[in-house]
């Protein structure tokens, strides 16, 4: 059921069952971070492999000790600039938090979530929520309860209602390696906001880069349809022969018979507003008629880095 009554929310948690939760993120589908039932029930329901680690969503700056061994400097100043909201740390792990959730490593990645709903919720809860997108393994994610009803509309008891998501792309994930800042994925806060707080970051966003970092597969994000990436869409369509086309532009309007389709994520050219309506527009085209989405380049700069990244991932081929 659809509903934003937290209490019901708890009571399901509390028997050890699965809610989904919202995040400014994206949606969430959590469980009991203390309890291996539920973190094994998350894995089953999303098809997602075991070496791939869940975030812990915790409810203040200080319960970030009951989770993480050892808090760097660095990873204290991230955090009282930024929780709640997009960013998560990897952290050395307590030994209470299980290698389930870390898939055996000793690193635990954490976040408060900024959302009023779900942070009401885990202030009520005596225990933080485990909570990957609400997606099956490799698709898009969820940025409002109808995309999660959609994906798992027989599976869940309680799907808690918090609207669209505010900024509706994935947290940005920052490790502490030796006294380097390592990005492991690009997300919603960008590279540039968090080098004025700590200085020079390394971006290891890639397995090739580095194995360490399960998750970032190169294919992911993805739309079922054939899925294309372009700097010229105009072009794109002139050299290929495609028809029935859905075209996901970011600023202006193409011209093309080729498109029956058309969605402009932000006619002003606002980074932000156009990173917002990115997995809509991509839940909308998969549900749709056309046959294939092309999708134009975001600016090379900011959160225009980070969508680029999953743009990538989504329109990489099936193996
Ligand atoms: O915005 C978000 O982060 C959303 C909302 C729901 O909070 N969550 C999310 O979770 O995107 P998920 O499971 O889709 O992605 C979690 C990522 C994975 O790529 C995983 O590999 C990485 O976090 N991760 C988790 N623990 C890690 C660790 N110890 N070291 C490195 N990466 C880790
Ligand atoms: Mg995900």
């Amino acid at each position: 059921m659809i509903t934003t009554n937290i209490d019901k929310a708890g009571d399901v948690l509390n028997q050890g069952k699965l809610v989904v939760i919202p995040t400014e993120t994206v949606y969430g589908l959590a469980g009991n971070a203390f309890d291996e039932n539920a973190i094994n029930a998350i894995f089953s329901l999303k098809n997602r492999p075991k070496s791939n680690p869940l975030i812990v969503h915790i409810k203040s700056l200080e319960y970030l000790e009951k989770v993480a061994s050892h808090i760097p400097e660095k990873a204290k100043l991230l955090a009282a600039k930024f929780w709640p909201g997009p960013l998560t740390l990897v952290l050395s792990k307590k030994p209470e938090i299980s290698d389930l959730i870390t898939a055996g490593k000793d690193t635990v990645a954490v976040r408060m979530p900024n959302h009023d709903l779900t942070l009401s919720l885990l202030n009520k809860l005596d225990f933080p929520l485990v909570a990957p997108s609400a997606n099956p393994f490799g698709s898009i994610s969820p940025t409002c309860a109808a995309h999660v009803m959609h994906y798992f509309e027989n599976e869940l008891e309680v799907v808690l209602d918090g609207g669209d998501c505010t900024i509706g792309i994935e947290s940005t994930i920052v490790g502490f390696e030796e006294e380097e800042v390592v990005v492991y994925r690009l997300g919603t806060l960008p590279l540039e906001e968090i080098e004025a707080i700590v200085g020079s970051v390394t971006l290891k966003n890639s397995t090739s880069v580095n194995p360490q970092a399960p998750g970032m597969q190169e294919r992911h994000y993805a739309p079922n349809k054939q899925s294309y990436l372009t700097e010229n869409v105009d072009q794109f369509l002139m050299l290929n022969s495609l028809d029935n086309v859905g075209v996901i532009s970011f600023q202006s309007e193409i011209l093309s018979p080729r498109i029956s389709q058309q969605i402009v994520l932000s006619s002003k050219g606002d980074l932000k507003e156009a990173s917002r309506n990115l997995y809509k527009a991509m839940h909308q085209f998969d549900l749709s008629s056309v046959d294939c989405i092309v999708f134009e380049t975001f600016p090379k700069v900011g959160l225009g880095l980070t969508i680029n990244d999953k743009l990538k991932r989504a329109t990489t081929q099936k193996q």
